[in-house]
């Protein structure tokens, strides 16, 4: 990015694979460096989720504590990765590490029902509005994948509409149209058969639900992203929760929230407690479980039913099955219970949202004095950074992402992002490649300046390159 930082923002600028950004990362780096050539001749690309994938090689973190973590070689970085979201309480909450430890010391399975498994779902009752019965998982994946099937069930019909953009794991049903086939068309290892079920739509076009709910007879579900694709960096029209669900009601069509990163964290009872609008079924993960692995759909006692089996023998009709060696592991539950508590009864939610309002500030007062055509924004502990990528004329101040479509907010160039976030790295920030990130109830206001200082000194490396 030369003295205007336009140069960056040029969509096809060839800057080169290593910079004085990437070297600072290196220097500071050597045992992640060492520790990825190893992972190298283990995991494809060395890594083993797909985000964790960054050149020259990614953070290998050795531990990590409330709102920090720390690399291999003893430096200290500000989470906002917030384990991929999980942990709107921090890394090893006082409140939820003895439970934890006390369950572990029980053993980590049974094989069989325990009571914690109970009062997990129950706390998912108390807080959740559409919760009438709970089924765990084992992931958020899960969940999506067993409201649709359960939605499917219930209904007898086959299709599902979904949202292009929005992300719902990576099962068969959810593989095309969030970071790409757009089109629709099957995603490699995805048979056409299953990618033909989904209807994929832009949001917030009204119309366009009209005429498919009036149109297509084998409707099952409908399934968004509760807050708008990728945890809100396209966030939804108002209304459009609303009409939703009066469509969804009036042509029987199951509505699914996925709200595995809003859950407990945009509201303690997630979008559906902020916006009012109640969906049938709702899947659940990350901050649910306290932390460790695990999931749950949550709705409407009716379609869970389908798990029921007396219910099923009683009415004639064929049970849906579901095992799954770790579904409710009872130190989950017992992480997810210790979690769910606080949540409940504190603030943690508005106070990592207020921690959110001051990062975007902060980060749109640097942009703003270092003449930086970019903008920081977000709904609830989120923050994303549009980063302009067409160089278009800008006032930041009259941003509305509302206005804008899925393509001109998700649109970007992958190698200014590479730079943005090692050079963050090299200043002691973590964020999530979208580019942006998720607050926690632990972050301080010293974290915030941190992270503010680290965007400035940041957004000064670009310029140089
Ligand atoms: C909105 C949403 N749905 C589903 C998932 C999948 O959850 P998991 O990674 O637990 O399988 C994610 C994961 O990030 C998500 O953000």
């Amino acid at each position: 990015m030369s003295e205007t930082l336009g140069s960056v923002a040029a969509p096809g600028h060839n800057q080169p694979d290593e910079t004085a950004i990437s070297l600072a990362y290196r220097a500071k780096t050597p045992g992640s460096a060492r520790l990825a050539q190893e992972a190298s001749t283990c995991f494809p690309s060395g890594v083993t989720h797909d985000s964790r994938y960054l050149k020259p090689y990614g953070l290998y973190v050795d531990r990590a504590q409330g709102a920090h973590k720390w690399d291999v070689d003893g430096n200290r970085y500000v989470d906002f990765f917030g384990g991929h979201g999980a942990l709107l309480l921090g890394h090893n909450h006082p409140g939820v590490m003895p439970a934890v430890h006390a369950a572990l010391d029980r053993s980590t399975q049974f094989a069989a029902s325990h009571a914690h498994e109970i009062r997990w779902a129950e706390l998912v009752k108390e807080m959740v509005p559409c919760a009438e019965r709970v089924r765990f998982t084992s992931s958020g994946t899960e969940a999506t994948s067993m409201a649709i099937r359960l939605a499917r069930a219930f209904t007898g019909k086959s299709r599902i509409l979904r949202f292009k953009g929005h992300f719902h794991g990576w099962h068969d049903d959810a593989a095309m149209g969030y970071s790409s086939h757009f089109d629709g068309s099957a995603p490699v290892g995805v048979p056409d058969t299953v990618a033909g079920n989904s209807i994929l739509l832009d949001v917030n076009d009204f119309a366009a639900l009209d005429e498919v709910f009036s149109s297509e007879r084998d409707l099952a579900a409908v399934v968004v992203e509760a807050l708008g694709a990728a945890t809100g960096m396209v966030p939804l029209a108002p209304g459009f929760h609303e009409k939703l669900r009066e469509l969804s009601t009036r042509h029987g069509v199951v509505l699914i929230f996925d709200e595995v990163i809003t859950g407990f964290r945009a509201a303690p009872g997630g979008v559906q407690e902020l916006t009012g609008v109640m969906p049938d079924l709702t899947a659940f993960a990350k901050i649910l479980a306290g932390g460790m692995p695990g999931g749950a759909v949550a709705g409407r006692e009716d379609i869970l039913a389908r798990l029921d089996f007396d219910r099923m023998r009683e009415n004639g009709k064929e049970k849906m099955v579901h095992p799954g060696t770790f579904n409710a592991n009872p130190v989950s539950a017992c992480a997810g219970i210790a979690a769910l508590e606080i949540i409940k009864s504190t603030d943690a939610c508005a106070k990592a949202a207020a921690s959110a309002t001051a990062l975007i500030e902060g980060w749109n007062t640097v942009l703003e004095q270092e003449d930086v055509p970019w903008v920081a924004y977000g709904q609830c502990s989120t923050f994303h950074l549009y980063m302009n990528p067409d160089e278009t004329d800008f006032d930041r101040h009259k941003f509305d992402p509302i206005s804008m479509s899925r393509e001109q907010l998700q649109t970007k160039n992958a190698e200014n992002v590479r730079q943005l976030r090692l050079a963050l790295l090299a200043n002691g920030v973590d964020i999530s490649g979208w580019p942006g990130g998720l607050l926690s109830a632990v972050h301080e206001s010293g974290d915030i300046a941190d992270c503010v200082d680290a965007f400035r000194e940041s957004l000064r490396m670009l310029k140089k390159i």
